[in-house]
């Protein structure tokens, strides 16, 4: 959705030098169309086991966002209390939230369990405990599932990966019936299924279906003991195609897969796509401020900085840079792409090879609809960028930038310096 016509790249059908000039630089844009249709080509996928989609909300978790898959039939994933209040802000189905996080406080699990959400996915014994005192509190039920933790290697980024032994998510399945069984018994809570995530942004295949074998298993093992499981949540990170020769997960074959393991369980399947939906549908749109010939690089100084978009220099992640004009010649040019931030950590790309560029011209960072603007900070006292929905031919401004003032709100002199 993201292409050039008539020599400017569009979104949509929707010139994005034009959201420039109205709303200034830097922004995000996001496609409603990509959004919806990466939620309907996973749904697709699965299609045979009806599952529940449940988009994962830190990936992007802007309300209009969270509204329009909400009334695509999306439920939500999600890891905090705050995550909670947005989805029903947004008006999500209580009824299709997952809560999950190794450190839920008692106060997140008391809204969880009051607003009656679907499932609690358990991290530890010891939350299991704590949720059993609140449900009883709170004089309600709720239904749970504990995360397992597979022990299978993820082939990603060493932050994102979750799913190994040294991670701190979920107990082991080693011990999962010993601990499951003592779960199982404990008064006010409903155990009903497991729940993996083997990590984020999966390119290969073979994690996914590692751990969902190894769930499979231990189903088998638990059922014998008397203890049933009638939900399987396999998690999210689908990987997307960062880069142009890197090929984005194959939901169609990767659904094939693991709807033959999962068919013959008989249990209903949970999704929690986060990444995939989201991380193609956006853009950091940012202006070049400054050219600059250094002894041994040029760079292209840009007024987008790592507190807007933090991936490159948090986990050295790729981004493909673009001009916004079509480039009319082939010459291509070695350049740093670089924000005006005080640290050289403040990077969106090294080396890239891009035609001659001048201050003044737009460059869009591509895949930057998931992990961008919700990781986004103020760092250096700088307002976080607005955030742009597109529709066809119509563009809204979904968040506004953030003003000055904004960000000075919170803060007050003690008496002394008053
Ligand atoms: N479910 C669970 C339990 C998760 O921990 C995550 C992501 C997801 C689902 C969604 O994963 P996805 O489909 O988006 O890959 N900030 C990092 C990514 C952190 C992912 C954390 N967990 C980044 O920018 O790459």
């Amino acid at each position: 959705m993201f292409h050039y016509k008539n020599g400017e790249l569009m979104c949509e059908n929707v010139k994005i030098s034009g959201i420039a000039q109205k709303v200034g630089t830097p922004f995000y844009v996001y496609s409603e169309k990509v959004l919806l249709g990466n939620l309907n080509r996973i749904k697709k996928a699965f299609s045979r086991l009806q599952p529940l989609i449940a988009y994962s909300v830190k990936a992007n978790s802007n309300l209009s966002i969270l509204r329009l898959l909400a009334r695509e039939g999306a439920g939500f994933d999600i890891v905090s209390g705050g995550e909670l209040r947005r989805v029903l802000k947004a008006g999500g189905d209580p009824k299709k939230i997952i809560y999950a996080g190794a450190g839920k406080s008692y106060e997140e699990l008391r809204l969880a369990v009051k607003n009656q959400i679907l499932m609690v996915n358990l991290e530890s014994e010891a939350e299991a405990e704590l949720l059993s005192n609140v449900a009883k509190e709170v004089k309600s039920g709720v239904r749970v599932a504990m995360r397992i933790n597979p022990d299978v290697e993820a082939h990603t980024h060493e932050y994102i990966t979750t799913g190994k032994k040294e991670n701190k998510f979920g107990i082991s399945y080693k011990s999962a019936p010993e601990i499951l069984s003592r779960v199982a018994a404990l008064p006010n809570i409903e155990f009903v299924g497991l729940h993996i995530h083997v990590g984020s942004q999966i390119l290969d295949q073979s994690a996914h279906l590692r751990g969902v074998r190894r769930v499979v298993s231990l189903i088998k093992i638990l059922r014998s003991q008397g203890i049933g499981i009638r939900t399987i949540n396999i998690g999210g990170g689908f990987g997307i195609g960062y880069r142009k020769r890197e090929k984005a997960m194959n939901v169609e074959k990767l659904g094939e897969k693991i709807t033959a393991i999962l068919q013959k369980t008989g249990c209903r399947t949970i999704l929690e796509p986060g990444r995939f939906i989201a991380g193609p549908a956006g853009m950091l749109i940012t202006a070049i401020n400054y050219i600059k010939q250094g002894d041994v690089k040029q760079f292209a100084i840009v007024n987008a900085g790592m507190n807007d978009l933090i991936r490159p220099s948090l986990y050295k992640a790729y981004h493909d840079i673009i001009t916004i004009k079509e480039p009319s010649t082939r010459k291509r040019e070695e350049v740093d792409i670089v924000g005006p931030i005080c640290e050289s950590a403040d990077f969106f790309g090294k080396e890239r090879l891009l035609p001659p560029l001048e201050a003044g011209d737009l460059l869009g960072i591509c895949d930057a609809g998931a992990y961008g603007y919700v990781m986004s900070s103020n760092y250096n006292t700088r307002p976080r960028p607005p955030e742009i929905l597109v529709k066809g031919d119509q563009y809204f401004v979904i968040k506004k930038r953030e003003t000055y003032k904004n960000l000075f709100s919170g803060e007050k002199f003690p008496p002394h310096l008053a």
